[in-house]
């Protein structure tokens, strides 16, 4: 057991599930964070049966207005020294941006952009102070593109990747670094949750291990940007994307989040 622990967000999810493994393996401590208190608990007994480490939980939505305080205070009532910050929680919302709910859209803003910004704010001012720790924002190759009939995902990981790489410059000349994740298409609960179970560009999902550890590894070096979980003929794609037409790119991101 150490201190060198790390706040996961939607840990009970595809991807979440596999950093909290990736952690804990290396035997440190972990402090996990979802909205349901019963996969939460599961996932605690059995990362230290495994692992024989101590693992935190808290059951929280963070679509709450005060949700990235509330955890901040969570961390400090309990002495949990946070040194990594895995920004991992997110969902997206498929349907044209003039048919989906207020609710809907503000929710997915509030988790994906608001309580993610808010918990940098809250954490790196002691990382910095402290001068250590590393924070992993998952964003999404989505970042790369507008994403008609995802158009509201799409925005929210764009923010998220030149939110994090601004602030990775801004920290250069300390031992803090801030990645951001990209990863493609993953079979974990995101196609059920977001309503892309049945579209083409779901037809090729990978397993998130993979991706968790080239995230992982890439937030401990460090490193800028970590695109990942990409399949043969799309790692060509990405790299063309930027030098196709926009307006091609748009008309097939839509034919692709199309229900088959
Ligand atoms: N899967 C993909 O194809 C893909 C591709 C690129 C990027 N990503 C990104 O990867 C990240 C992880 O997603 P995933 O694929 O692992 O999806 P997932 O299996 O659906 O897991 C999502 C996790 O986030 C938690 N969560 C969602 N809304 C929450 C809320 N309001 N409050 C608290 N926790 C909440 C969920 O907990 P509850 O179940 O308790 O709500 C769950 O633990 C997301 O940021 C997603 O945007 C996914």
């Amino acid at each position: 057991m150490n201190n060198k622990t790390a706040l996961i967000t939607g840990a009970t999810g595809g991807l979440g599930r596999e950093f909290a493994h990736l952690h804990a393996a290396k035997g440190n401590d972990v402090f996990l964070i979802s909205k349901t208190q019963t996969a939460l608990a599961a996932l605690q007994a059995e990362l230290t049966a495994t692992y024989q480490v101590s693992v935190h939980i808290l059951a929280i939505d963070l679509s709450q207005v005060d949700a990235a305080e509330k955890v901040y205070e969570y961390a400090q009532t309990q002495n949990i020294e946070v040194e990594y910050l895995i920004n991992n929680a997110g969902f997206g919302g498929r349907g044209e941006f003039a048919q989906r709910t207020m609710e809907q859209d503000v929710s997915m803003l509030a988790v994906n952009v608001v309580t993610l910004t808010k918990l940098v704010k809250l954490f790196l001012p002691d990382f910095l102070h402290r001068g250590s720790g590393r924070i992993l924002n998952v964003s999404s190759t989505a970042a790369l593109t507008p994403g008609p009939l995802q158009a509201e995902y799409y925005a929210t990981k764009a923010y998220v990747t030149s939110l994090s790489n601004a602030i990775w410059q801004e920290v250069q000349g300390t031992n803090i670094s801030v990645t951001a994740l990209m990863p493609g298409a993953m079979t974990t609960g995101f196609a059920a949750t977001s309503g892309m179970g049945d579209t083409a560009l779901f037809a090729n999902a990978v397993p998130p291990k993979a991706v968790a550890e080239a995230g992982y590894n890439g937030m401990m070096k460090g490193k800028l940007n970590v695109i990942a979980g990409l399949t043969f003929w799309q790692k060509p794609m990405m790299m063309l994307m930027p030098l196709m037409p926009k307006k091609m790119v748009m008309k097939l991101i839509q034919q692709m989040q199309s229900i088959k």
